[in-house]
């Protein structure tokens, strides 16, 4: 678990802010599910899955409950929508932590962000389509451009049982070809092997049965849908069979955006598809749902290989020098900021010149001096700090208003 700080937390929250920006507009409302929740919530992940079975933090709290840190939010939003049953469709998006046991490298980590959202109460292809471009137009946003969509179709439940017992069966019979971590995870959940990046598995795998002869002409009519909504939106997309992705409640659609600069095993910046029987696991009424989750740490990764989104630094408009006993300072910026300008300033008493050097080092656009001549005839020096060191003389009471005005100005010029 890591620590985020300046300047990177700031891209932290741009980030956030952009994803907002862009769901809002399009009609979905924040969800915000608390990050401990009944193990309950969680087990519908899939009794096979390793997120359930390895990775969860879970604990016995002082009540007794059995209990765990979120791994991922899709489950705490359908349990939150059979909790208080919100108007239909219910379009949420949700952003923060979740909290998985793995081994932490470039990119995985055991406490990791998404953003993500989910529509409940529309089985309608169209709402594939939908979040599906969402997130396409989120990554374009940053400026992300080796993004690769993936999909497929895991059929409805009949359709993804019957898959499940053929690739089984073919896997049992290749068996002594697998990798021993394949051959544990064949007894536990047979589609994930055909998620294994190890070469040796590639052979095997790649004899395996396809999904696409196992579809009920319902699963195929809806998959051909999302595919013409994507082609209609110029969505560039691979359809790959073996994507079966990590969590069980997955039917009919999955999709994965897979960075083109990061290691293949953790290259997934986000993924999703429905799960339209979760809702009703959960103990609410059939409700069809779909939705995705991005992983913020492994987007951001993505950005820095590909020289995107930078972080920002957030400079101070002015910076307010003073002298005496800082009380002029402590008056002026509470001021500035009230006025909404950006500024700050040093404490401790220093001296002029180190306080000069805060200043500069801060990126502030203007230095407002007051020494002890200027405190003296109730003025203040304005020195311009980016263009060669200009400066005017201002009564102390003008201060404020004058520096407000330039800072305006300079917004409006798009100087700043
Ligand atoms: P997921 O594929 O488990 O899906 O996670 C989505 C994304 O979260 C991954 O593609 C990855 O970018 C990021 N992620 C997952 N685990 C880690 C980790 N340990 N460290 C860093 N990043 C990680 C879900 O969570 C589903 N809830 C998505 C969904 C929403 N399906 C339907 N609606």
């Amino acid at each position: 678990m890591r620590d985020i700080l300046p300047p990177e937390s700031a891209r932290w929250r741009q980030f956030v802010a952009t994803f907002a920006s862009l769901v809002t507009d399009a009609g979905y409302g924040q969800v915000i599910p608390p990050l401990l929740e009944d193990i309950g919530v969680f087990s519908r992940l899939g009794e096979a899955t390793d997120v359930v079975t390895k990775e969860m933090y879970d604990f016995t709290d002082k009540g007794g409950r059995h209990v765990a840190l979120r791994p991922e939010q899709t489950a705490s939003v359908c349990r939150a929508f059979v909790e208080h049953r919100p108007a239909l469709p219910f379009k949420a998006w949700y952003a923060g932590s979740n909290f998985r046991y793995e081994k932490p490298q470039r990119g995985r980590y055991r406490q990791f962000d998404q953003v993500g959202v989910e529509v409940l109460g529309s089985d309608d292809a169209h709402v594939d389509v939908e979040v599906i471009a969402l997130a396409w137009d989120f990554f374009a946003s940053l400026g992300l451009q080796r993004v690769e969509l993936v999909i497929n179709s895991l059929g409805e439940p009949a359709d993804r049982a019957t898959y499940t017992s053929s690739v089984d069966q073919y896997l049992r019979s290749r068996f002594d070809e697998l990798t021993a971590e394949s051959r544990l995870t064949l007894e536990r959940n047979p589609l994930r092997v055909l998620d294994s990046k190890r070469p040796p598995d590639a052979d095997v795998i790649a004899g395996a049965p396809n999904i696409a002869d196992y579809w009920s002409p319902e699963a195929r009519t809806h998959f051909e849908r999302v595919c013409d909504g994507l082609t209609t939106l110029h969505i560039p997309f691979v359809i790959d069979s073996r994507l079966v992705r990590g969590l069980d409640y997955y039917r009919r659609t999955t999709f994965e955006f897979r960075g083109g600069t990061l290691d293949s095993a953790q290259n997934a910046l986000g993924g999703g598809g429905r799960y339209d029987g979760l809702v009703e696991d959960l103990g609410g009424p059939a409700t069809p749902g779909v939705g995705f989750a991005l992983g913020l740490d492994r987007t951001l990764l993505a950005c820095d290989d590909e020289g995107v989104f930078g972080a920002q630094a957030h400079e101070p408009f002015a910076f307010v020098i003073d002298t005496t006993d800082g009380t002029h300072a402590m008056a002026i910026t509470t001021a500035l900021r009230r006025f909404g300008v950006p500024a700050d300033r040093a404490f401790d008493g220093r001296s002029m010149k180190s306080q000069m050097k805060v200043a500069d080092r801060s990126g502030a656009a203007l230095a407002i001096i007051i020494g002890s001549d200027e405190a003296e005839r109730s003025q203040a020096l304005l020195r311009d700090l980016r263009s060669g060191g200009e400066q005017v003389v201002v009564s102390l009471s003008d201060v404020v208003a004058t520096v407000a005005t330039r800072f305006e100005s300079q917004m409006n010029t798009g100087a700043q």
